[in-house]
């Protein structure tokens, strides 16, 4: 039987929960993603986060970007004037972002752990995002802190791939090559455990050609999961949408989910 009162010290003291480790997977990728990634993206998500989210808003008004990576959408939202506060787990992610948005702030920190003592009126969490939050446990966790950041009524729009996106695109091998640098990934998924892999190997900085290898992880969270863990974190029901019905070409909108909820 676990404790319920630990002695530290000669003091009673209550154990204190695990803390989360941030996940910091993206720190290695951080220079590729910013030089690669995440602009098609940008373009064909822009307009559905106009639509469902920033319509409900006005400038001046606080915004909170959750797992914001780069910095593309928070510097597009602080040019139309909203207040804009990104939160991500990657230091390396938050370095390109402090430049890509000049006028944002910026805090390291995760999605299940975070308190910024703020709440901001609305939240936004893109390109599948908490898909890489591992469990449903992390789900609930992370819902929960964004709750805690919203003010009464705040709107928390946020987007899921499915099953079917994984199976599509994620037992596949890509590779970028460019005169500086030539990157090969590797993706796998597994469908009993729902867990995808992408195993990332870089040779760079010619002509040396150094090499470096990483993985990153994402997980399919079925709806039942997302939902039980939004009513858990004391979200009402959510309203669902369609990537695809939403305008989002089947490249980047198949088998992916927006979620609108208010706190
Ligand atoms: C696919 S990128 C998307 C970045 C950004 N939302 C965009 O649209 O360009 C996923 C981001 O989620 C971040 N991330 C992953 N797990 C996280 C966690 N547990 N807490 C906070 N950020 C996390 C990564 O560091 C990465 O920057």
């Amino acid at each position: 039987m676990s404790p319920i009162i630990a002695v530290h010290n000669g003091a009673l003291a209550l154990p204190s929960a695990p803390r989360i480790r941030r996940n910091r997977e993206y720190d290695p990728f951080a220079d590729l993603y910013n030089r690669f990634w995440g602009n098609e993206y940008h373009s064909c998500a822009t307009p559905i986060l106009e639509r469902l989210l920033l319509s409900r808003l006005k400038p001046g008004q606080t915004v909170l970007d959750v797992c914001c990576g780069t910095g593309t959408f928070a510097a597009d939202l602080v040019s139309r004037g909203f207040e804009v506060t990104g939160i991500d787990a990657s230091a390396q992610m938050l370095r390109h972002a402090r430049r890509n948005a000049k006028g944002a702030k910026f805090v390291t920190a995760d999605v299940r752990d975070f308190n910024l003592n703020h709440r901001f009126h609305a939240a936004f969490s893109v390109f599948e995002s908490l898909n890489h939050v591992p469990d449903a446990e992390g789900l609930q966790q992370a819902f929960r802190s964004v709750r805690q950041h919203l003010r009464p009524r705040g709107a928390f729009l946020f987007d899921l791939v499915g099953p079917a996106t994984y199976r599509r695109n994620w037992n596949t091998t890509h590779a970028i090559v460019e005169d500086d640098l030539v990157c090969g990934m590797r993706m796998n998924f597994e469908e009993s455990t729902g867990m995808a892999t992408c195993d990332v190997t870089i040779m760079e900085t010619p002509p040396m050609w150094q090499r470096r290898d990483f993985t990153v992880r994402q997980t399919c969270h079925d709806r039942t999961t997302v939902q039980n863990a939004l009513s858990e974190a004391g979200f009402g029901n959510p309203t669902l949408y369609s990537a695809r019905d939403l305008g989002m070409p089947a490249s980047l909108g198949s088998d992916r989910t927006f979620y609108l909820v208010t706190a």
